[in-house]
């Protein structure tokens, strides 16, 4: 008999859904919230309001684009975290009634390590043991990824994410959130020598962003002041600036993590991943020091149910199953 699984996504400011069949992604629909654009970063009320809006029609368009039937599922997973509360209990309440009033299994799905586990949607798939740089709005990870459950953070951030860097930079330059798929737009016609940021100096393989904000922010209060337009003269080579000072940030302990462990599998994953000059810089490193490097698809890069739809189905092989009882977790640790 098949295992079908349907996936639900719903931590932040992103409402998925997505069926898995025996391992193969059928669907995967995401609809993205606008709403958030005007006040510059999400709202979570307003997130948890428009999840409970979209997540009916994103479901049924999920099970419909696969070809399943309800009656065809064997269990219904759902992010229960790390993410926000408001947002986390909106498909995890519509999980577990759907679950319930089926009468088969809820799956649990750690938010970040589904980013990792979407590399095995697609071929080629990694082998074990592998790194992962897990990079997101909310986390930054250098992950040693041992078997499908088996996964340990060897770093991570002090501070910002890497994906905070992008969006409050963006921000200081008079972007509209989220700001990183829009540097990553302006930086591919700039200079990405043309100014420099401060790095960081933590430890091993750990990560600090924080420095740079300070960096770019104190950088353009100078230069604004002599020339009010220096921004808009600028943009590019800003973006381009600024992204670049973030890859080296995170390929220099990732790097570190390369030579500590050994391990020359390398994948990236979460929002971050999407960034068209870390993709880049992953596969010219790659080929350099011949690395085997994974880069997920587009669309299973940002946040998607795809990623936890696969998650649910390796958990499900493991006999891995919740309780109705089962609450949200935020702060969900690894
Ligand atoms: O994984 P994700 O969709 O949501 C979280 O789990 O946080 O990541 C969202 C983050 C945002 O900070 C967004 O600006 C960033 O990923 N992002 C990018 C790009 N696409 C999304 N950052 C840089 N370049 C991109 N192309
Ligand atoms: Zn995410």
């Amino acid at each position: 008999m098949s295992i079908c699984i349907l996936g639900i996504e719903s931590s932040c400011d992103d409402t998925s859904a997505a069926v898995c069949k025996d391992g193969q992604i059928l669907s995967n629909l995401i609809a993205n919230q606008e709403v958030h654009k005007a006040y510059g970063g999400v709202v979570p009320e307003l997130a948890s309001r428009a999840h409970e809006q979209n997540i009916v029609p994103v479901v049924d368009q999920a099970l419909k684009r696969a070809n399943v039937a309800l009656e065809d599922l064997s269990a219904v997973a759902f992010t229960l975290g790390p993410g926000l509360l408001g947002s986390l209990l909106v498909g995890s309440s519509f999980g577990k009634a759907m679950a319930l009033s089926l009468g088969i299994p809820i799956i649990t799905v750690h938010h970040m390590k589904a980013h990792v586990l979407a590399h095995f949607i697609d071929d080629p798939k990694p082998e074990f043991p592998f790194l992962c740089l897990t990079v997101s709005g909310g986390h930054s990870q250098i992950v040693l990824v041992r078997g499908y459950l088996d996964m340990e953070v060897i770093g991570k951030t002090i501070d910002d994410a890497a994906g905070e860097a992008f969006d409050k930079t963006a921000k200081m330059l008079g972007l509209e959130y989220p700001g990183g798929p829009l540097v990553d737009k302006y930086a591919k016609e700039g200079d990405p020598k043309a100014f420099g940021f401060a790095r960081p100096r933590v430890g091993d393989l750990d990560y600090s962003f924080s420095g740079l904000k300070t960096s770019v922010l104190y950088f353009l209060q100078k230069q604004t002041k002599g020339n009010s337009n220096f921004i808009q003269e600028n943009l590019h080579d800003l973006c381009a600036s600024i992204q670049h000072t973030i890859i080296e940030i995170l390929f220099k302990s990732l790097i570190r993590a390369i030579d500590k462990t050994g391990i020359t599998r390398v994948a990236i994953a979460g929002g971050v991943s999407a960034n068209s000059g870390l993709r880049q810089r992953l596969q010219t490193l790659g080929e350099e020091r011949n690395w085997q490097t994974f880069i997920p698809q587009f669309q299973y890069c940002t946040d998607n149910a795809g990623m936890i739809a696969i998650s649910a189905y390796h958990q499900f092989l493991a006999g891995d199953f919740a309780e109705q009882t089962v609450s949200p977790k935020p702060r969900f640790g690894f």
